[in-house]
């Protein structure tokens, strides 16, 4: 069962069955301001930081789902029927009323037809230039297409925040008397009372006809917003108070001739009646039409840095439009605002946010670079990263801004350092293959020399903070030489403390080959010689100490006992070690591909690859968490999407491409658009974790768009198996793909030149290089152009 289809040449997803059972979200913004919107209309914006500054209130795992939002009415003012323009609040038969929602690149719209009135509602958040405050803007355009004049009132409405996450859903002793109402300038205005300048405007381009900026009134009691008073009665009360919960309620009163069409804009923003005043002049008809295409052009130049074309409806699909989207967004975002983590916690997570940061930097490189020098900030002097922790704490000098010792808990610098015992054991080695695919990417090896801050005392070089990171890992190893899995590795739940961790022996050894590639382009030898004698002793150790016959290990408990032998009953084969262990390169060629069998054969359903199997049972709190969570959920047996992209990778390296395609395949979500019944999540969004097989929801897809395995997708399809990969000195083409494909076509930018790829595949090869032709002359090396357009011609044999 499908809900919605995808129009390519709009880059939308259409959802024409609009009852839906899950919300499908969309996210709004691209700089500061941000809203994460479902299929009806529902969610939240926030400023900056969705913990510290929410504009808009969501009730997070609530019935009705995903309410309230940012919701546009029309109300027949003749017969006093009424609707939204997004099928819920009002909810209406879907036999009476027809509705569609699509969402697009940062914008999302709402269509309605009904009574002979069809209307639209688009959301978005134009770009600013740097010196204007952000606006959400709804227009809205409602026509008539019944034959007589229609009196028709159109209404926009958002309920207001408190701004603080702790303020908005407890202390409300204290929110509900410093938070109010105001009307200036023909805008509703929200104040938080106790903050300096805490201002939020609604308003419209027009002069309206009734507005509120009480909750209660515009709802009423024993309503909700399915059926509030003010639209039903038509009238609204023009409340405003000092105290109680504020929302905007404008009101506009249209009549429409038979065929005629009306547009209507409001605009929620940050500010009192001059920003509201400022808004509707920078965005008036004209202006809006402006923004939106400037945003459409953001996208366009955005997704066209790397453009694909292969026999692959799906994988096109989604390497050229929402796979790169969803890992934009998470650049953008980090992962604290969606309707899971509702703005409870806030900041970056150190090893997600770096991950996002090693994937996109060929479209995204000023974010990229931003994250990587607040990680670079937020490592620790002994190597290790700070695991959770927010960045503007950090970068706050003391005697910054207002403090309110009575409402607001305030996070200082001090409580955000933790010690070795909270450290995780592979937050700072991402941090490598991040800054080395960056400056890959960019040219520019001065950043290794970069004076960066430490986050509890003294300052290094970016080269510096990486070697700090390889010698704390280096350091830090058990009984068997392996490194330990301290707090936690990639892993979550498997909690090893001074246990051993095969995923991080096999991520440093990842991340010193990164290190190496950079120390070679920069000339550094002797810490070329250094690490690559640390690097080999590991390697060996690992081969050695963590070889169980047909698969690795995935480490051992602080008590030396084996995790993921092929002895144990329950958690016996894990996708971590194997995919690392080729990835890597650690592991031999026979090694190699037995490892990889075994995910096969253990790991693989249709729905993706299960993280371990069979899932833990028996409670071991030397193992971790993992024993306790469900069988088949999340990090016990659930195909946690984001190792799928390691095991496409440990393919490529192994030269299987159909292997590698069908690991891709079953994971991929736009191949599930029809399971949707199944699946039960967004198909153009890869979700945190799926059902495993040991589950009885088998196959039902949770969290949404926030998730690492977006980046790695789209890093594992683009790098290794479309194989196109930016060195320090050259562009590689080494495609891994199935063998029946003829070939494929890409179009890269890459530092102000533009490379168009054409791969062909006569022998019908999974992998090898034949012959490669740069602008018509045979080569070994493709080389980096200064700028312009290049042919390049890859033959596969
Ligand atoms: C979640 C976390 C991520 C972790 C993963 C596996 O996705 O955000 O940091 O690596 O779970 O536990």
């Amino acid at each position: 069962m499908r809900y919605g289809y995808f129009d390519d040449a709009a880059r939308e997803y259409v959802i024409d069955r609009v009852d839906v059972p899950v919300s499908m979200t969309n996210y709004l913004g691209t700089q500061r301001m941000g809203t994460v919107i479902s299929h009806s209309a529902g969610g939240y914006s926030w400023l900056d930081s969705p913990q510290h500054h929410r504009i808009t209130r969501f009730r997070p795992n609530g019935v009705p789902m995903d309410w309230p939002g940012h919701y546009v009415y029309l109300r027949d003012d003749e017969n006093g029927k009424y609707w939204s323009l997004s099928w819920q609040p009002t909810g209406l038969p879907l036999n009476e009323a027809r509705y569609e929602a699509r969402h697009g690149m940062s914008y999302s719209r709402f269509l309605c037809d009904y009574q002979g009135i069809s209307a639209e509602q688009t959301l978005f958040i134009p770009r600013e230039d740097g010196t204007e405050d952000p606006v959400e803007i709804f227009d809205v355009r409602i026509r008539n297409n019944s034959d007589r004049e229609r009196a028709i009132s159109v209404y926009g409405y958002v309920e207001f925040s408190f701004h603080e996450i702790d303020m908005d859903n407890q202390n409300f002793q204290m929110s509900l008397y410093a938070a109010g109402s105001h009307y200036e300038k023909d805008a509703v205005l929200c104040e938080l009372h106790y903050e300096p300048n805490a201002w939020q405007f609604f308003a419209g381009n027009f002069v309206p006809d009734g507005f509120d900026g009480v909750r209660e009134a515009f709802i009423g009691a024993y309503h909700t917003e399915r059926d509030p008073q003010g639209v039903a009665s038509g009238r609204l009360t023009g409340s405003t108070e000092l105290g109680g919960n504020p929302c905007g309620a404008l009101q506009k009163k249209l009549t429409l001739k038979p065929g005629e069409e009306k547009r209507v804009l409001f605009y929620l923003g940050t500010g009192r009646g001059d920003a509201a005043e400022q808004a509707r002049q920078r965005y008036d008809e004209a202006g809006t039409d402006r923004a939106f295409e400037e945003l459409r052009r953001f996208w366009d130049d955005k997704l066209g840095q790397l453009q694909v074309k292969t026999p692959h409806e799906n994988m096109n699909r989604s390497l050229n439009i929402w796979n790169f989207y969803q890992s934009e967004v998470n650049v953008l975002f980090s992962r604290f605002s969606s309707f899971i983590e509702v703005g409870g916690r806030t900041g970056l997570g150190y090893r997600d946010t770096a991950q996002d940061a090693m994937c996109i930097p060929h479209a995204e490189p000023d974010m990229c670079m931003k994250r990587i020098c607040q990680l670079l900030h937020g490592q620790m002097s002994q190597g290790y990263g700070l695991h959770l922790f927010d960045p503007a704490v950090l970068e706050k000098t003391e005697g910054d801004g207002f403090k309110s010792p009575t409402v607001i808990p305030e996070a200082d610098k001090k409580s955000m350092l933790h010690g070795l015992k909270d450290a995780c054991a592979d937050d700072a080695l991402w941090l490598i293959p991040a800054i080395v695919e960056n400056v890959r990417e960019s040219g520019d090896l001065s950043f290794f020399d970069r004076e960066i801050p430490f986050a509890d005392e003294g300052k290094g070089t970016v080269w510096e903070h990486m070697k700090a990171a390889l010698d704390f890992s280096y350091s830090q190893v058990g009984a068997h030489g392996v490194t330990k899995g301290l707090r936690a590795d990639w892993n979550d739940c498997l909690n090893l403390g001074g246990g051993e961790s095969a995923m991080v022996a096999f991520l440093l050894v990842w991340a010193t080959n990164h290190f190496l590639d950079a120390a070679r382009a920069l000339g550094r030898k002797e810490d070329e010689e250094k690490y690559t004698a640390l690097k080999e002793r590991m390697e060996e150790t690992c081969r050695e100490k963590l070889w169980d016959g047909k698969w690795f290990l995935r480490g051992f408990t602080a008590a030396g006992a084996p995790i993921g032998s092929q002895a144990a009953r329950e958690g016996k084969v894990h996708m971590e070690s194997n995919t690392w262990a080729v990835i890597s390169g650690a592991a031999d060629r026979e090694q190699g591909l037995s490892c990889m069998d075994s995910v096969d054969e253990w790991l693989y359903t249709p729905w993706g690859l299960m993280l371990n199997a069979p899932s833990f049972v028996t409670l071991d709190d030397s193992i971790g968490f993992v024993t306790r969570v469900y069988p088949g959920v999340k990090e016990n047996g659930a195909i946690f999407s984001h190792p799928n992209p390691w095991a496409w990778v440990a393919e490529c390296m192994l030269g299987r491409g159909s292997r590698a395609m069908k690991f891709y395949d079953a994971l991929l979500p736009e191949n599930q658009n029809d399971q949707m019944e199944i699946r039960q999540a967004e198909p153009y969004s890869y979700c945190q974790f799926i059902m495993g097989k040991d589950h009885t929801a088998h196959g039902r897809a949770r969290h949404p768009f926030m998730t690492g395995s977006s980046g790695w997708a789209y890093y594992a399809a683009t790098r290794y198996m479309l194989g196109i990969r930016p060195g320090f000195e050259g562009l590689t083409v080494d495609p891994c793909i199935p063998a029946d494909w003829d070939g494929f076509e890409a179009v890269r930018k890459w530092r102000g030149a533009e490379y168009r790829i054409r791969v062909t595949n006569p022998e019908h090869v999974e992998k090898g290089v034949k012959k490669i032709l740069a602008d018509g002359r045979e080569t070994d090396k493709i080389p980096v152009y200064a700028g312009g357009i290049h042919e390049i011609e890859v033959v596969l044999g």
